[in-house]
């Protein structure tokens, strides 16, 4: 069976993909021509969030194929309605990169509240002439309140990271959370709540057609004066022009970002202002975990194409 790899996977996962099936993989960067022409024929397809898996992508892969599987937990790249409607299967990583990204989330915070990027480029530009009792003054995150907006593994590993810190820690989700045990502390609040109450908001849903521009300027508008929007999760959940003026008018005193609603393009606006720390998309970057996810990856195609469930199953 062959075994399409739209870009390349680290060899933790590839080499059990290479044990069983013949795997073709397009490299880097990402060629969707060769995509295309590759994707007759095969039985799996792997993607990432850079790789649109669209009707077309499907159409072209044929009858062989049985399953896409995403090297990464968000599948907003993948046309899930169209896989479903194929009768293939989707899947994706949840779970080994919870702690990676939330580990970030959480640096992002401590980054934009006590300016560490932005003091560190003082110094290296030769224009910290010493100690001075109000100079870089931050905040800390102790008796600050941070908003979680989305509560799933990622938020909620947030808030028990958080603990030893000691913030309020407040999140809005769709649904209540169940089980007690899992709120680590926190309390549901309604967004609007979150947003009017939080001097950090650290975001942490899904994108999809509903969480799209979930904070937009009438969101931004209800945030506290001074407040710090941190994005681990997806770019296009923020409305960036909005969040640019929200920052630029003062109104907001930072964002911690990852992600960016056009990867890997980042409005200039946002590089040229001081009180933003901007970071390529690394929630899930270090060794153990994009191994763990490779693994992960490969197994969800073994499973499918040797007739078992997927670890993983998001169709
Ligand atoms: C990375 O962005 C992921 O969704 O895993």
């Amino acid at each position: 069976m062959k075994v399409v790899v739209a870009r390349t996977i680290p060899a933790a996962g590839l080499a059990k993909l290479e044990q069983r099936f013949d795997v073709e993989t397009g490299g880097l960067p990402l060629d969707r021509q060769w995509l295309l022409e590759h994707a007759p024929g095969a039985s799996a397809i792997v993607a990432d969030p850079t790789v649109v898996v669209d009707e077309a992508l499907l159409e072209r892969a044929g009858q062989s194929l049985r399953v896409v599987s995403n090297f990464a937990v968000g599948v907003d790249n993948i046309d899930t309605e169209a896989v479903r409607a194929r009768g293939l299967r989707a899947t994706n990583t949840p779970d080994v990169l919870t702690n990676a990204t939330a580990e970030l989330a959480v640096g992002l915070m401590l980054a934009t509240g006590r300016r560490i990027v932005e003091t560190d480029r003082v110094l290296r530009d030769g224009e910290w002439s010493g100690w001075e009792p109000e100079q870089f003054l931050g905040r800390e995150l102790a008796r600050a309140t941070v908003g979680l907006v989305g509560f799933g593994r990622i938020g909620q590993r947030v808030a028990e990271l958080l603990r030893g810190f000691a913030p309020r820690v407040v999140f809005a989700t769709r649904r209540p959370i169940e089980e007690p045990a899992a709120r680590h502390g926190a309390e549901r609040l309604e967004l609007g709540t979150l947003l009017a109450c939080s001097d950090y908001v650290s975001l942490h849903v899904a994108l999809t057609a509903e969480t799209k521009h979930m904070i937009d300027a009438a969101a931004l508008a209800q945030m506290k004066d001074g407040a710090v929007l941190v994005n681990t999760c997806r770019g296009a959940v923020v409305d960036t022009a909005a969040l640019v003026e929200a920052l630029a008018s003062g109104r907001l005193a930072g964002a911690g970002l990852d992600v960016y609603e056009d990867e890997p393009n980042v409005p200039p606006e946002l590089v040229a202002l001081p009180g933003t720390v901007l970071v390529p998309h690394i929630g899930s970057a270090t060794r153990t975990t994009r191994d763990a996810m490779a693994r992960l990856c490969a197994d969800n195609v073994i499973a499918v194409l040797e007739g078992h469930e997927p670890p993983t199953p998001v169709v």
